[in-house]
Order: C-alpha cells, then structure tokens, then sequence
C-alpha cells in the first residue's frame, strides 16, 4: 500500500518543474496529476488547427512589428517542419507535455532554439485553444454537409426510382393510407435538408476568432485582430475577450445539430429494420452493409442499420455531457474546459459515419415492390377515399361519410377480404347511391394517383418533387 502511494500520489521528486510554464515550481507533477491533466491523447487531433492559428499569430506579430521578420521567419519554417513530423508519424507525444499546444511548441523550441520562445507573445492557451477548436468544428461541420449531401443525392436517386411505387403508409405503426416509396423517401430528403441548414446556421454563429483575447482581459502588445481573423476564415474577431476565451456554445449548437440529425438518421435506421425482416419484406439490405449469425446460417441480419440507430444515442450523450459540464461554471476559462473536446470530437466521427453508411444502405437496398403492393391489400387502406367518394359525389356531410365507409370496413372484415373485393351490391345495400365509379376508387393505384395536393403522394407530386430536390442539390 504504502509503496503504491509514494509510486503514485506523492510528486516526483526527480522530474523537474515544466519548461514551459514550470518558472514558479521546484518540482515536477505526480504521476496521477500528470494523467488526469494530459490532453495531448485526444487534442493531437487538433494538431492541423493549431498550426495553422500559429502560422496567422506569427505573420501577424511580424507585420504588427512585435517579432521581428528573422525570428518569423524562422518560427514558420519550423512549423513546416513539425507538420511534417507529424504527417510522418515520427513526432513524438508524452503526456509531460500535456497538450498539442505545448508539444508544437516544445518542438519548435528543439528545432529553432530561443525564437520558439518568442510564438506565444501576445497570446495564451486560452485563445489559442478557442481558436484552434472552433476550426476544428468548422471543418467538422463542412466534412458533414458534403456528407449530408451526398446522403440526399441518393434518397433523390432511389425516390426517383420509386415515384410509382405503392406501400402502406403508417401512423401509430397501423397501417393508414397508401403513399408512394419516392415520397416516403424524400420526407427524409428534407429532414436532413435542414439538417444541413441547422449546421451551416450553426457555422456562421460560430465563425468568429477568438485570438486575441489572450488569457481573457486582451493584451498591452499592438496586435491587429482582425488581420488574424481574415487569415483563418473568419469573419470577424470575438467583440469580448473574457467571452472569447470562456464560451463552448459553438460546440453545444454543433453537438445539438448533430443530435438532431442522429435522431433523423435512427428514424430511418429503424424503418430500414423493419422493412427488412421477415414481416414486412418491404426491402433487402445488401451483402455489404448486413452480416450473418454464427449459429443460424438463415440469417442477414441489419447491423448497419441498427447501429446508426444506436449511435443517435451516444451524441446525445455528448451533447449532454458537455451541457453539464459547462453548467453553472464561472468566467473565464477553467481547466473543466478541456473536456469539451472528446464528446465534440465524438459526435463529429460518429454522426460521419453514420450519414456515409446510411447513404451506403440507401444506395444499396433491394425494393421488393410486389411485397410493398401486397402489404397495402390489407388494412382497408382506402376507408379515406371511399368517405371521400361519398363528400365529393354525392355532398355527403365527411363526418357520416366516414361511419358509411366504417361500415364497409366491417362487412370486408366479417368477409375475410379486401374494400376492392367486396361486390356492388354489397356496397350499395350500406349506401344506395354508391356506383361503379366509387368502387375505382377504391383501388390503391386510384388512391396514390389522386393526393395531388400540394407536398402529397401522387406519383406526378413525387416526380417533381424530385426535379425540384435535384435543383436544391445544385444536379440540375
Ligand atoms: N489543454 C487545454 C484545454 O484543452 C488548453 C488550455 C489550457 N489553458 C490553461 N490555462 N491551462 O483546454
């Protein structure tokens, strides 16, 4: 016991005090502080964001006349470097060096001497991660619109496909009136359209530079802002240090977005689960996105689709981690700050993957249309129409016209068949002046071709609905 606490819990007496910021310290960290303090194992990902901000601060300092044009000079070339140490795997990560901001700069300091010194005038951590994370997540966020697109161009694809095709349409998961396949395809076509809106909205509240705000009360050296916001997109510099440096609010937004669409994508996992099993046998989902038992060689079991449905689950934890982790903190910035970077992080990679494999399914499922035409002979899918029948021919008030076709339900169900199966006679002994023409409409092809309203069914509807998405996708 008493081995394991002085291993672990008392500092290290030999290690010295950090050479970074180590000036008031005689020793070095415990071990345990050490691992609870070290981010560098998930914010080397933030590697290409930090040196970029690096290469805007230096320019800057040199052209504001704070470092002069040969120390610039040198610091970049040695940025140069450390990317390509990086690019090349051959840089090395030690938890001693806490985070990617200290690694960059530790390097630098091997490669260039005392001038690496000189990158961090006129800036702090604070600012430096701010900047660094919100172009992380900007990049994040341009990645998954490219991949929310390419998702909509294959719902697009397959809507086009299946204008004509005739399903159930569900409420309470009771089957409900007949709908097209394209139509019920591009209902997710919009969900993910604004999607896409939530993120770029989501883009352009966060697309301002924190650097500059240095700790959090500005900085006494005559840094020009705004040139160092031009130079890494952004659109302007923050207006308030002590916000600049305290505010994750950019991350909550993205990982609220990112929940939303997880919730999109699950909705539609799920459907794909269940048209694929036995009962519906709606679709067949390809040998490349299910897997098969170990025991049952029967089976194809929809993996793919399952596991985006449970990934929804996992980045609403993230949002809601880092909701209460931020909660109820003070300003400025406290070091609860750095674990807002593996649920953010998290979200990201996780809503990718699942947009990709979910177009990868979509692109890839087998339509079974007879299936689909056969599921809509039951549930008397056509009730609606048939009470519709009655209020457009014969001025029938909807309410009673609804209890006459009611009762046409219940003969067709005493009978064990269809609305369309049941003879004249049987329809005109509930209602005498039902005719012929009503029992047309009775047909699910009557019914689909006839929901020509504005946004509804009709394949003429769903046909151009998909030339007007092909539009809103930039296609044509
Ligand atoms: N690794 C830190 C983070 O991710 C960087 C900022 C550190 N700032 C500080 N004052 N300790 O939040």
């Amino acid at each position: 016991m008493s081995n394991r606490k002085s291993a672990k819990g008392q500092p290290a007496k030999k290690k010295e005090a950090n050479a970074l910021w180590g000036g008031r310290f005689t020793t070095g960290p415990a071990a345990l502080m050490e691992k609870v303090n070290a981010s560098i194992g998930f914010d080397k990902a933030l590697a290409p964001q930090d040196l970029r901000a690096s290469r805007a601060h230096c320019t800057m300092l040199v052209e504001a006349g704070i470092l002069s044009r040969k120390d610039g000079h040198a610091i970049l070339k040695g940025l140069d470097q450390v990317e390509r140490e990086i690019a090349a795997g051959t840089f090395t990560y030690t938890p001693a060096l806490e985070d990617i901001h200290m690694h960059v700069e530790s390097r630098l300091a091997e490669l260039i001497g005392d001038a690496a010194g000189r990158l961090h005038t006129a800036r702090s951590r604070n600012d430096q991660v701010a900047t660094d994370f919100r172009l992380w997540v900007r990049d994040a966020i341009d990645r998954l619109d490219a991949d929310l697109r390419a998702l909509q161009a294959a719902l697009v694809a397959r809507a086009e496909e299946h204008a004509e095709t005739i399903l159930p349409g569900y409420t309470h998961l009771q089957a409900a009136q007949p709908v097209t396949f394209g139509h019920h395809l591009l209902a997710y076509f919009e969900m993910f359209d604004r999607d896409r809106g939530r993120l770029r909205d989501c883009r352009a509240r966060l697309n301002e530079s924190p650097l500059g705000a240095a700790a959090l009360a500005g900085t006494s050296y005559p840094i020009d802002r705004k040139a160092t916001a031009k130079s890494l997109g952004f659109d302007a510099p923050m207006a308030n240090s002590m916000d600049a440096v305290s505010s994750r609010d950019f991350a909550l937004e993205f990982m609220s977005a990112a929940s939303i669409a997880g919730v999109h994508l699950s909705r539609l996992a799920e459907e794909m689960v269940l048209w694929a099993s036995q009962r519906f046998r709606f679709i067949g989902l390809s040998d490349a996105f299910s897997t098969g038992s170990s025991i049952m060689p029967q089976k194809r079991n929809p993996d793919a689709a399952e596991l985006v449905r449970a990934k929804a689950g996992r980045i609403i934890g993230c949002l809601t981690s880092l909701l209460i982790t931020m909660k109820g903190l003070p300003l400025t910035y406290s070091k609860d700050m750095q674990e807002d970077k593996e649920p953010t992080f998290a979200a990201a990679d996780q809503l990718e993957l699942c947009v990709q494999v979910m177009a990868g399914m979509v692109a890839d499922m087998k339509v079974n249309k007879e299936a689909m035409l056969a599921a809509t002979r039951q549930g008397y899918l056509t009730a609606t129409d048939l009470a519709d029948w009655l209020v457009q021919e014969l001025g029938m008030p909807f309410r009673e016209a609804h209890h006459v076709a009611g009762r046409t339900v219940r003969i067709a169900e005493q009978r064990g068949v269809g609305l369309e199966d049941l003879a004249l006679a049987d329809l005109q002994a509930i209602e005498p002046r039902i005719t012929a023409k009503a029992q047309r409409v009775l047909r699910v092809e009557a019914s689909v071709a006839r929901r020509t309203s504005l946004g509804g069914t009709a394949p003429s509807r769903v046909k151009a609905a998909v030339k007007q998405a092909r539009r809103r996708l930039g296609q044509a």
